[in-house]
């Protein structure tokens, strides 16, 4: 603990660490020091001058050492002749800072007349207005009236493009630097900065595309004044008609926490639509910061394709029909299929969904089974996070494994606090068969080929005594730490290869010093606090397996699909489309097929009936983050007419066939969770909702205020979530030896089964060489990619324009050697021919060349409906120059 430091501001005494810079000691007093440049997650810069304040210390006598005290015997004090900047002054024993005399006074009018010289004072067409803090400081602290004139101010081009999500209005710039310490100390993406001196002084964008940053909209957040804007926000309504409301980010497993500002206006026909998005401060999950796909991609939920109607199929078409006829031909034919209804649940489905799909499932002695590439995860509800871990908390002392993952791709806020805890002392390690972002923050970087992930855990797992080249180092790290947190992903694997590894990253943290006895990992069991996380596809894949998706293995699902599934109820899951195979799996035996969804996706063409599902914008439920946090979102807008929410329809479906199941309420599903669901026990929709103080501090009531974050929308009112506790009954699960369980129905491919003790199954080329271009054969590995073709990314119009350097279009990226070698260049258009697919239905791909991806190997990304998402590995056997 550091040394404590006593000191007065305004007369009040206050006590803080050594170290806490003057504005936070204030703030923690109750007072405010007005601010521009400082933010209290960026490194202070002193570049505004607007929190001036008069500062006393102690005086020493320079021979003893000792303070001089005055004639009344108390500590002389002297004060300094110039003012001192609150954000950069350290406090320290004694001090003694005044805020409010006229002389600081005087300094904070002067200041903000010389910030308004070159100010437009556009307030009333400003996108700020009414949550400026150069308004609002102003106001509190201006002069009032400006010496100049209008006409010598200097005017600057008010509408530039810095990338297609941010405009720039370079005029109503006030310089204080904090979009451009944004961007390169917490994003590290250092693509916009200065240009020019003096009244030229500007925010320029560097990069190709401009502003080529996953985190940029962060920016118009901490901007302090209205000079960046998104291009969905701006000019799009006044912060002042906003109302709020609390809700999560449904992308990733992360759960940042968000808060959606809508308003009712003429202009969507008298409806209340969404204006914006704004992080929701969670100091466990994102702090206040989002990623550009969390604030863009809700559009999805507006789009005029959604469904709002069930469809029947008659005479070979899907006919709209009404809920009725609907549910109970649905409700029918899962009645009589019996123990032939197969249940495929989406990961992005709630927690309340989910278990009502169960409950059906188990109700019909049918099952059900989520729908993923990527396994593991009933290895994460015993060995995940709980309670009290925080990425926020680690520094020194913890050890931070990520393997098979692209963090700043799959989970771009765990890439964030990842880097930030290695900045604060963690060691990190990461290990991946190409290069990633977080490289350059890792103690060790592991590189391997695909395929070798189980053997390269192995080498970390014995301390790098294996024949693999995991470095001793990074294995002797990782035992001696006292806190060890292992993610793992699913780069260029399918459900058997993230099976394998999900095994060997148990194995690792197992196998650490003073983790206890492997069949019972319960939290108490161990000494080091350890922790093992999926990077999952989906917001809500963790609570599946909370929840209890793990019932069969892929060997016996496929049999089941080929032999016995009669009816098939499709939820929130596309596999047709995932697989556009002629000869799909899923269509063997010619199953019923219902599909509950927004979309009329490829799986729905197929569907026999159709359910339209209501968006997460427009009802209320719970996810479980990958941290195993449950969060609570709330509805938004009003419900599309003609949708209902997932749990609802099930619940509906379950009467029909003579069921109980809950539907009334999602708060009433999720207290039956709460019953039956161990590690749900004793959680309510209410104590989901309690928050507690966070800090840093946002300006109570009046975050308008914004003196240190700025913004509306930070503010957490509605529930900071609870982390799960961990099992303490012995493990279910046997995380080694024979039969074990996948415990997951995938995507359906030709991958062994896998098998820890020989990771040999994994045989990367079929002819078992070594990886190099054979002819035109290479081998093609999933990788996942931020902005997809996915349908809740695709009808973000402003997102489409973001997708890699060929906005947009499918794309796969190869090495350049191996371009060459097959005559192929940067952005052609090529096809892909996979060993037994009908190559046919393949689309033509951009291929980009990048020095990163390994030699014969091809990424081809997921959800662009290139049939990646079977197999984890497949061979390309030919790819044509200017195909299709
Ligand atoms: S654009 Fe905004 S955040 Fe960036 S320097 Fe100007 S005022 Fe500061
Ligand atoms: S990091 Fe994940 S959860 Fe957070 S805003 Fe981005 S996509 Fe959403
Ligand atoms: S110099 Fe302190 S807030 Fe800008």
């Amino acid at each position: 603990m550091s040394k404590l430091i006593d000191l007065t501001i305004d007369g009040k005494r206050i006590t803080v660490p050594e170290g806490t810079l003057i504005v936070d000691a204030a703030k923690q007093a109750g007072i405010d020091i007005p601010v521009f440049c400082y933010h209290p997650k960026l490194k202070p810069a002193g570049m505004c001058r607007m929190c001036l304040v008069e500062v006393g210390r102690s005086t020493f006598d320079r021979a003893t050492g000792q303070p001089l005290l005055q004639a009344d015997g108390k500590p002389q004090v002297q004060f300094g002749l110039k003012l001192e900047t609150a954000c950069t002054t350290p406090v320290s024993q004694g001090m003694i800072v005044l805020t409010t005399t006229n002389k600081v006074k005087a300094a904070r009018k002067d200041i903000l007349e010389f910030l308004l010289t070159s100010h437009p004072l556009d307030c009333p067409v400003c996108d700020k207005g009414g949550e400026c803090p150069l308004q609002n400081l102003t106001l509190l602290h201006g002069p009032g009236e400006s010496r100049f004139l209008f006409d010598e101010k200097k005017h600057l081009a008010k509408h530039v493009p810095l990338g297609e999500l941010i405009f720039l209005d370079r005029e109503r710039c006030i310089q204080c630097g904090r979009c451009v310490r944004f961007q390169s100390e917490l994003a590290d993406d250092p693509v916009i900065g200065f240009s020019d001196r003096g009244r030229s002084f500007e925010i320029v964008s560097y990069s190709d595309p401009g502003f080529d940053s996953y985190f940029s909209g962060n920016t118009t957040d901490i901007c302090p004044v209205g000079a960046l804007t998104t291009a969905d926000f701006r000019f799009g309504a006044r912060p002042w008609e906003l109302n709020a409301a609390a809700s999560l980010c449904p992308h990733c497993p992360v759960g940042c926490n968000i808060t959606f500002n809508v308003r009712r206006e003429a202009a969507s026909g008298g409806q209340v639509v969404i204006k914006r998005v704004m992080p929701r401060q969670n100091e466990a999950v994102n702090e206040i910061w989002i990623c550009d796909k969390g604030r863009f991609a809700y559009h999805y939920t507006e789009s005029k394709e959604r469904l709002t109607a069930p469809l029947v199929r008659k005479n070979g078409e899907l006919t709209p029909t009404s809920w009725d006829e609907a549910l109970e031909l649905a409700a029918g034919r899962f009645r009589s299929a019996g123990e032939n209804l197969l249940i495929l649940a989406g990961g992005r489905l709630p927690n309340e969904d989910l278990f009502n799909l169960r409950r059906l499932a188990d109700g019909a002695r049918g099952a059900a089974a989520l729908y993923t590439h990527m396994a593991g995860g009933e290895l994460t509800t015993q060995l995940g996070v709980t309670a009290g871990m925080d990425f926020g908390q680690m520094g020194k002392g913890t050890a931070i494994l990520v393997v098979a993952s692209n963090l700043h791709e799959e989970a771009p806020i765990w890439y964030l606090r990842v880097k930030q805890a290695a900045e604060r002392g963690a060691t990190l390690i990461v290990a991946n068969a190409r290069p990633t972002r977080l490289d350059r923050y890792a103690a060790h970087s592991i590189r391997y080929a695909y395929g070798e992930e189980p053997e390269t855990l192995l080498a970390l797992t014995h301390g790098g005594r294996s024949a693999n080249s995991a470095p001793a180092s990074a294995a002797s790290a990782f035992h001696s730490a006292a806190q060890v947190v292992i993610l793992f992903g699913s780069d260029g694997l399918g459900l058997a290869g993230s099976q394998a590894l999900a095994r060997a990253c148990a194995d690792l943290v197992i196998n650490l010093p003073g983790s206890g006895d492997i069949n019972h990992p319960s939290e108490a069991a161990g000494k080091v606090e350890r922790a093992l996380i999926g990077v999952w596809p989906h917001a809500n894949d963790q609570g599946a397996w909370e929840l209890g998706f793990h019932t069969k293995s892929t060997d016996e699902t496929t049999k089941d699909v080929k032999k016995a599934v009669k009816v098939l109820y499709v939820v929130a899951a596309d596999p047709f489309g995932d697989d556009p195979e002629e000869e799909h799996p899923l269509a063997a035996g010619h199953p019923f097929i219902v599909v509950q969804d927004l979309f009329l996706t490829p799986t729905a063409l197929r569907a026999d009936v159709v359910l339209p599902a209501q968006a997460f914008t427009e009802r209320e439920g719970t996810f479980t983050s990958g941290e195993r946090r449950v969060q609570r979102f709330y509805p938004a807008v009003p419900a599309r007419p003609g949708c209902r929410p997932d749990y609802a329809i099930t619940a509906e479906i379950g009467k029909r066939m003579g069921l109980s199941l809950e539907g009334r309420t999602p708060a009433a599903v999720f207290a039956q969770i709460s019953a039956e669901i161990p590690a749900f026990n004793k959680l309510n929709y209410r104590k989901l909702a309690e928050t507690a103080p966070q800090w840093p501090a946002i300006g109570s009531s009046l975050s308008r205020k914004g003196l240190y974050f700025s913004g509306t929308g930070y503010e957490n009112k509605q529930g900071l979530g609870v982390q799960l506790h961990l099992p303490l009954s012995p493990n279910p699960f046997p995380l080694k030896g024979e039969g074990e369980n996948i415990g997951i129905l995938g995507i359906w491919g030709s991958e062994a089964a896998p098998n820890t003790q020989n990771s040999n199954f994994f045989s990367p080329l079929p002819s078992g060489e070594g990886q190099g271009v054979r002819e035109e054969n290479l081998l093609a590995v999933p990788v996942t990619c931020l902005y997809d073709r996915g349908q809740t990314v695709w009808p973000s119009e402003l997102l489409r324009t973001r997708g890699g350097n060929r906005p947009g279009k499918p794309w796969v990226a190869l090495n350049p050697e191996d371009a060459a070698h097959l005559g192929i260049q940067q952005g052609q258009s090529v096809k892909l021919d996979f060993a037994g697919s009908a190559s046919a239905i393949q689309p033509a791909v951009i291929a980009n060349l990048d020095k990163g991806v390994p030699a014969g190997v091809i990424l081809v990304p997921r959800s662009f409906y290139l049939g990646i998402n079977t197999p984890s590995v497949v061979v390309v056997q030919k790819i044509t120059k200017n195909a299709g």
